[in-house]
């Protein structure tokens, strides 16, 4: 798959998001959640990004920032080099679709309805052309343009899912953010939405940010995939080389679980209370010892990244012992 070497669409620059845990009356801070603590990652117009990490690890936070839904407390944000705060476009530019396009949709608007406001909300259209881009649209992903009269509870979750995206595709956005959104289907639903993402993707330059807990999806669709760990990313780089060769012990761990194979890896780490050192060591077999010691500077410092090849980084002080490990 070959990406564009434009310069990016979007660039995320040491995003944090803390949220601060109040206690009593006064609202005392007696702790935070770390739900993304410096979070670097660039996407490309017409690249998908592959974002990966089990439930909790901050993959929503993160792309709720990036549509202005959720505050940064450290970091920035940069669309095509402005930063987000700054602006008013990136309402339109940057589209987010989540898992249950069922809660974002009026049950009494027809879908046709429902698209039509969001022409005229944006002035996508003037008033008279809204019916025939609305059948346009619901053509775009794969409906039939009779299907604008019917009800989102006459649809199937899969057909939902279509009309979310056209509802997306109607303000004519450069970056869709698809955060968990085949997650509910069925394996064959899941490929015909990931191959309408695709045939979309080449038709419009568009660029997605693919968030998924699972790996065996997000490698379907992504040219590059971020695994994130409690609210940190552990590896970056292309599909091929994540999925195939992972060398992030946490990245070895997803790939095992999506094979299938039974992987114990004990509890995720609690953001709001994160391990010393690096976040995964109470859960990583490579930094213990045969007497089942953790590795010192696993234990008490977090990993640098390294960049291990090009485009390719890994958060772990082993990297050299990780290939021997597999
Ligand atoms: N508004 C919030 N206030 C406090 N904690 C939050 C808030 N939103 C998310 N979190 C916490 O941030 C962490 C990351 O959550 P989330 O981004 O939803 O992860 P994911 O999408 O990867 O499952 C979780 O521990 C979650 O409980
Ligand atoms: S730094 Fe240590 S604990 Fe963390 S993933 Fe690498 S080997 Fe495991
Ligand atoms: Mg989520």
């Amino acid at each position: 798959m070959t990406i564009s070497s434009d310069s990016p669409l979007l660039q995320i620059d040491s995003l944090s998001v803390h949220f601060s845990i109040e206690r009593g009356l006064l609202r005392r801070k007696v702790g935070e959640v770390r739900a993304v603590d410096g979070v670097s990652l660039d996407i490309h117009p017409g690249e998908t990004l592959g974002l990966v990490g089990e439930s909790g690890c901050g993959k929503t936070t993160l792309g709720r920032t990036v549509v202005k839904l959720q505050s940064a407390t450290g970091g920035e944000v940069l669309f095509d080099r402005e930063p987000i705060s700054e602006k008013i476009q990136t309402a339109r530019d940057v589209q987010l679709i989540f898992q249950d396009p069922f809660s974002s949709l009026n049950p009494r608007m027809t879908v046709g309805e429902a698209i039509g406001e969001v022409l005229r909300q944006h002035q996508i259209v003037p008033p008279e052309k809204v019916a025939g881009r609305t059948a346009k649209l619901l053509q775009m992903v794969e409906l039939s343009p009779e299907q604008a009269h019917r009800y989102p509870h006459e649809f199937s979750g899969g057909q939902r899912q279509r009309i979310g995206i056209a509802r997306a595709l109607a303000v004519e956005p450069r970056l869709i953010i698809c955060d968990e959104i085949v997650s509910a289907l069925d394996v064959s639903v899941q490929a015909q939405i990931l191959n309408l993402l695709t045939k979309l993707q080449r038709e419009k330059q568009l660029a997605y940010l693919f968030i998924s807990h699972d790996l065996a999806v997000v490698r379907q669709i992504a040219h590059r995939i971020a695994v994130m760990y409690a609210g940190k990313i552990v590896e970056l780089g292309e599909t091929e080389k994540v999925a195939d060769d992972p060398l992030h012990p946490y990245t070895q761990a997803l790939m095992a679980s999506a094979r299938g194979e039974g992987v114990t890896l004990g509890e995720v780490a609690n953001p709001a209370d994160l391990p010393s050192g690096c976040h995964f060591h109470p859960r990583c077999s490579l930094a213990k010892d045969a007497a089942g010691e953790t590795a010192s500077e696993c234990a008490t410092n977090y990993p640098k990244p390294i960049e291990t090849d090009n485009g390719r980084w890994v958060a772990c002080h082993l990297i050299p012992e990780v290939r021997t490990h597999v």
